[in-house]
Order: C-alpha cells, then sequence, then structure tokens
C-alpha cells in the first residue's frame, strides 16, 4: 500500500467555541491548560503517567518501573513491579470515600418500569458474592472465565467479580451465534461460562441459553454453566454442568467477604475478541494497571465526570466501549454509570431521550450510526422530552459525518453542548484522539486532537511524517498504558499486525489527515479505502457527501473492480422516510457527490438499499457490501454476526434490477 496519493477531500469550515458554562469546574478548562499538559505528558511520559497512575488509583504495592518497552519485540510493560486489584478500585475503596450509599450502577430494561439501582456497597456484595461462587467453581488466578450475557447487572458484577479473583474474562456480545461462541470460549479454553435464559430486545424473547448449549457440546474446557434468569423462558438444564445464577448466589459458602487478590500489574484484566480485516477473531487481552489507568484518566478528561454526574455510555458491555466506559472508567472515579438493556427505537424513536429525561442524564455516549438511524424519525422525537441535563454528548466508532454532527449538535444538544468524537480502537483500550468537552475548539467531522500522553501522527508507507491535509496512515509512536499486550495464542499476529508495517510505531489500521491546526480526521480503515484511476479516497468521505444531501439517511460506498480505473464507486442509499427511489433521484446524488468533493468521487453505481447489513453493534458490514457491489454472493463469508440476515438478500434483488 501506498499513502501518497490518500486524498482528502472534505473541506468542513464550520468551527464551535468550547462552552462557557461549565469551565469552571472542567478538569482541563481551556485549550492552553491541555496544551501545557500534553506537553509534559510527551516530554516526561513516566513523570506524566505515574502522576496519573497515582492520583487515579488505589495500589496494594508500588511499582519499580513506569515504563519498559521495546516494539521490535514487541514488548511493553507498565508499572512493572506494582500491584492492584482493579475491583477493589472500582468498588471497595470507595466504601470509604464517602460513596458507600452512591448510584454505582443504574439499570434500565427493556420495560420502562425494570429498573434497577446498585449503590457502590449493593454492586460490592454482589461481586464479593459472585467471586465466592467462582472460586467454590474451582476458579483460580488466572483460569479464564466466558460471560455471553445481554445487558443486565449480572454482566458487571460478573466481570467485576472475575476481576476480584484475577480470573481474565473473555466476554463475548449476546448477539455472537453458538458457533462465534464455540470458538471464543476454545480460543481462551474458559473454565466457567456465564449465559441466561434470553435475550430481550424490541418486545421479543430471544432464546440465548440454547446457543450455550450448542457451543458447550464442543467446549472440552468449560466444567460449569451459571445461567442467570431474565426473561424467564422454559431453558433446558444439563445436571453436573448448569446451575441457576440464583440459586448459586444463595448458598451458605459463598455469603461475606471475598478478599480481593492482590493482581500484578501486569497481569491480564481481560481478553476481548475483535475482528481483523481477515482470518479468525483476535482475542486482544490487556492488563490490569495499565488499562485501568487509562479507561479513568479518559473517563476523567473527556467526559469530564463529577460526583454528581450520570454518566451513560449506550454501548453493550460485550464491545470495549462498554468495558472501558460502562464498567472499568466511571465506577473507578467512583461515578454513577446507566446501563441500558434495549435498543434505541423501541418502542418508539425517542426512547434514548426518554431515559435521558427520566434519569437527568449528563454525559450521554453514543455512535454515529445510532444518530443516523434516528435523524431519519425526524427531529420532532427529540423534542418530546427535556434534555436540559445533558451537559456533554459523544460520538464513538466510525466516523462522524458532519451532518449526523449537526443534527446531535442542534436536536440532541441545542446548538450548545460540545460533541466529544472519540476515536479509538479495541487495542487501545480507551479514547485516544478525542476534544476535551471544556477545552477544544470543535470541527464537525474531526476527532480532533491526541489526548495527553497519546503521540500520534501521520505517516507514509515509507514511515515518514507527511504534510498538513496530506492522507496517510495513522500510528502511534509511544506506548501509552491503556494500549493492548498481546493477542491471546498469537504473539506472531501481535507482532505482524501492529508492529511490523512502520518500524517503531504502532500500526492502527485507519487512513487520516491532519490539518493546519493539528487536527485529526479520521478517514477509515484502510482497507476501505477505495483506489480510482490512481486516486485514493475515503470512503468515508463520499458517505459524508452523500448523507449531507436532503433525502438520504445512511450510505454505504465500497471499491467494485473496473476495467479500466483500477475500482470505481459503488454507493448503498438509504432514503429518509418519505422519499421516494427514482432515476432522477439517482442523477441528483451523483450530481451532488460530484458538487461536494469532485467528479472524481461521483459514484459509478449508486443502488437504493432499503437497509444497510449491519451487526448487532450497528457496524456496516462492508466486506458483505463489496462482496454485492463485484457479483461475488456466493461468497459472502461468515454472516452469523448480521443483525438482519434479510437486508442482504433484499441487496442482491435490488442489485439486480440495477443490471
Ligand atoms: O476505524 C476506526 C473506527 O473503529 C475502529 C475500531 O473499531 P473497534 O475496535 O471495534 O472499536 C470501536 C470502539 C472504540 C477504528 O480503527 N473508529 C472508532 N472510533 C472512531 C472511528 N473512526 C472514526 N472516528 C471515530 N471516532
Amino acid at each position: 500500500m501506498t499513502a501518497d496519493n490518500i486524498e482528502s477531500l472534505m473541506h468542513e469550515q464550520r468551527r464551535y467555541e468550547p462552552p462557557a458554562t461549565g469551565r469552571d469546574t472542567a478538569h482541563v478548562k481551556s485549550l492552553d491548560a491541555y496544551q501545557a499538559i500534553y506537553k509534559r505528558s510527551i516530554e516526561d511520559p513516566d513523570g506524566y503517567w505515574a502522576d496519573r497512575a497515582t492520583e487515579l488509583l488505589t495500589w496494594s504495592k508500588p511499582w519499580d518501573t513506569v515504563l519498559e518497552y521495546d516494539f521490535d519485540k514487541p514488548e511493553i510493560k507498565w508499572f512493572a513491579g506494582g500491584q492492584l486489584n482493579a475491583a477493589y478500585n472500582c468498588l471497595d475503596r470507595h466504601l470509604t470515600d464517602g460513596r458507600r450509599n452512591k448510584a454505582a450502577l443504574i439499570w434500565q430494561g427493556e420495560a420502562d418500569g425494570a429498573v434497577r439501582t446498585y449503590t457502590y456497597q449493593m454492586l460490592h456484595d454482589e461481586v464479593c458474592r459472585f467471586a465466592n461462587v467462582l472460586k467454590k467453581l474451582g476458579v483460580k488466578k488466572g483460569d479464564r472465565v466466558s460471560l455471553y450475557l445481554p445487558m443486565v447487572p449480572e454482566l458487571a458484577i460478573a466481570m467485576l467479580a472475575c476481576a476480584r479473583i484475577g480470573a481474565p474474562h473473555s466476554i463475548v456480545f449476546a448477539g455472537f451465534s453458538a458457533n462465534s461462541l464455540r470458538d471464543r470460549v476454545n480460543d481462551c479454553e474458559s473454565k466457567i461460562l456465564v449465559c441466561s435464559d434470553a435475550v430481550i430486545r424490541s418486545g421479543k424473547t430471544i432464546p440465548l441459553k440454547p446457543n450455550a448449549d450448542q457451543a458447550l457440546t464442543e467446549c472440552p474446557s468449560v466444567e460449569k454453566c451459571v445461567v442467570v434468569r431474565h426473561a424467564g423462558n422454559e431453558v433446558a438444564m444439563q445436571a453436573g454442568r448448569d446451575l441457576w445464577w440464583h440459586d448459586v448466589m444463595c448458598d451458605h459458602g459463598v455469603q461475606g467477604a471475598c478478599e480481593p487478590e492482590p493482581m500484578d500489574a501486569e497481569d491480564v484484566l481481560f481478553i476481548l475478541y475483535t475482528s481483523g480485516s481477515t482470518g479468525k477473531p483476535k482475542g486482544v487481552y490487556h492488563t490490569t494497571g495499565g488499562y485501568l489507568t487509562y479507561a479513568a484518566h479518559t473517563s476523567q478528561l473527556v467526559f469530564d465526570l463529577h460526583d454528581d454526574d450520570i454518566h451513560w455510555c449506550t454501548a453493550d458491555i460485550g464491545w470495549i466501549t462498554g468495558h472501558s466506559y460502562i464498567v472499568y472508567g466511571p465506577l473507578a472515579l467512583g461515578a454513577t454509570s446507566l446501563m441500558f438493556e434495549s435498543v434505541p427505537t423501541y418502542p418508539e424513536p425517542d426512547r434514548f431521550w426518554q431515559i435521558c429525561e427520566k434519569f437527568k442524564v449528563n454525559i450521554f455516549y453514543t455512535a454515529p450510526t445510532v444518530i443516523r438511524s434516528l435523524m431519519r424519525s425526524g427531529p420532532a422525537w427529540t423534542q418530546k422530552h427535556d434534555l436540559s441535563s445533558l451537559r456533554i454528548l459523544g460520538s464513538v466508532g466510525e466516523p462522524i459525518n458532519p451532518e449526523a454532527w449537526m443534527w446531535y449538535h442542534e436536536h440532541v444538544g441545542h446548538g450548545k453542548l460540545p460533541i466529544v468524537d472519540t476515536w479509538w480502537q479495541t487495542e487501545t483500550g480507551g479514547l485516544m484522539i478525542s476534544p476535551l468537552p471544556y477545552a477544544t475548539p470543535l470541527k464537525p467531522g474531526s476527532a480532533s486532537l491526541p489526548l495527553p500522553g497519546i503521540d500520534a501522527a501521520i505517516v507514509d508507507n515509507e514511515n515518514k511524517e507527511v504534510g498538513p491535509n496530506q492522507g496517510g496512515f495513522l500510528v502511534i509512536k509511544k506506548p501509552w498504558p491503556g494500549m493492548l499486550r498481546g493477542i491471546w495464542n498469537a504473539p506472531e499476529r501481535f507482532k505482524q499486525q501492529y508492529f511490523t508495517g512502520f518500524k517503531g510505531a504502532y500500526e492502527s489500521g485507519d487512513g487520516a489527515r491532519r490539518d493546519e491546526e493539528g487536527y485529526f480526521w479520521i478517514m477509515g480503515r484502510v482497507d476501505d479505502v477505495i483506489n480510482v484511476s490512481g486516486h485514493r479516497m475515503g470512503t468515508a468521505e463520499i458517505e459524508s457527501a452523500l448523507v449531507s444531501h436532503p433525502t438520504v439517511a445512511e450510505a454505504a460506498v465500497v471499491g467494485m473492480p473496473h476495467d479500466i480505473k483500477g475500482q470505481s464507486i459503488y454507493a448503498y442509499v438509504t432514503l429518509k422516510a418519505g422519499y421516494e427511489e427514482s432515476d432522477d433521484l439517482l442523477k441528483a446524488l451523483k450530481m451532488h457527490v460530484r458538487k461536494e468533493i469532485g467528479p472524481i468521487a461521483a459514484p459509478e453505481v449508486i443502488q437504493f438499499a432499503p437497509g444497510l447489513p449491519k451487526t448487532r453493534s450497528g457496524k456496516i458490514m462492508r466486506r458483505i457490501l463489496r462482496k454485492i457491489a463485484s457479483n461475488e454472493v456466493d461468497s459472502l463469508g461468515d454472516t452469523s454476526t448480521l443483525a438482519d440476515p434479510s437486508v442482504v438478500t433484499e441487496l442482491i434483488d435490488g442489485k439486480k434490477k440495477l443490471f
């Protein structure tokens, strides 16, 4: 791959200053303050991170060295020699710092009346009990435990119980199939599986235990399966293997305290599987001291968490976003974290806003795909609710196109609230490039500036830094505490994937450009970049252009093989409700892209798509779109993670009508 002609075609000019209200109490109060902190973090990383780790966490034994690393090996060690326990930091210490009776976790189920609130004391007690259960079931420090649960409080409890006894957890998103679960359990050889009877979603009860049963027929390492009764549906329990959560939690032997296991800073806290561009999922693992420092650090700076805030991250805990910003980050800081079981559009497209009003949410963190889908229903749904408690809005997971940004800003933020567009990855453990809400002027569509401690750069294929506004590969030149420490069972893949492409740096796999003010504009995965007649363009940019057309709700762009141009642009477009598909509109959309970006970006083909193939976490599955665009529908590959498989059939049929 060469980067020299990656073109960045977006010329977004809007700019919003950070709000004055809230600045006085903000953790970082101005751009100057950010710059001073950033400078220190780069010039004196050991001193900076030693201070942060001391301020944010409680250590049972101090570290010997702050950082030892060698990216060539690769080997990264933060706070070596130090000891701590993540559950102790998220729970026990808040029992004596005045937060004992404060809400740690508020759970909102799908039904409006289904609410459970755990104070720090209550959560601590539940975690101790389940930690005792795990011990009784034979789990020892270092053993792995897989958690296959919907968004129920037991998921957070089980995670922290694992952390308490030093058993790395591996959470498998409940939307994954039995085979995906099997592969993930087998890769890390978990001893215990925790699952539930079912998932409740959009008024339906979707059985989950049968998936676990199917997977467990081929998981020799699993000795016991603990089942949470959630929906109350009929469940087959296998004698000798399966146990009800509510039974084991009532056993006499598990009541009372469970001492937190002292963990070395570099002991594994969890494994989380994530998809690579090729091959089977990678078991990214994070370690205790560095990850927790970084989750707390970023929660504090970017979400500006204060003691009376209600923090709501809408992600599923099955993804890294939920790990870091529902559980570990907010709880390490002693905040109140809201956890929601269901979807934004059920029973109506105002569910998120209804919850914001109900709990007086202060910090709201969601994904652009959610914003775009809600845009489709129109802004009237936001107006039905009092959103005045909101203070900070966040975005994560993909580049947020300026149109979605503006909608979020105007209709949710009422033109006043900062939007933190946070760029990061499963591998980075926490936020990497993001505005600070009261310090950073905002440019819609830009993740803005690197956080303190993050030495981000854009390089060409020869590992040389490129100039302003030139596209290239986003790399990180120095370690940060939250970075992954490896891929479970695959050290060679770890090295290959992240440390061989650009010597001396971590390779993110994303393309980006940096403008003259140093703002980062993420162009999407490098493998999603299209090369048309020697011009390389970020698909995200073409999508942004399409979405800026008043009729378009969502767009996905992929490359299609082209005899002359190498690749040409194939766009799938979902219209907003109330607009009709027509040839005239197709022409208008092509013209619109020509106008917004230039003739080179005009799609060769636009196909109207009633829906886009998405994973259950809302990520568009471009691999499938590329296959459909390229007429390779016989080899669609693994479609088990699709939220709605019928979308694919509709697209294939729609394509046939086009040609
Ligand atoms: O391409 C980037 C995109 O999501 C990728 C990481 O995906 P994952 O590991 O699943 O983690 C998602 C949640 C952190 C990145 O390589 N991405 C994530 N956030 C942004 C983003 N792209 C642009 N802007 C973002 N804010």
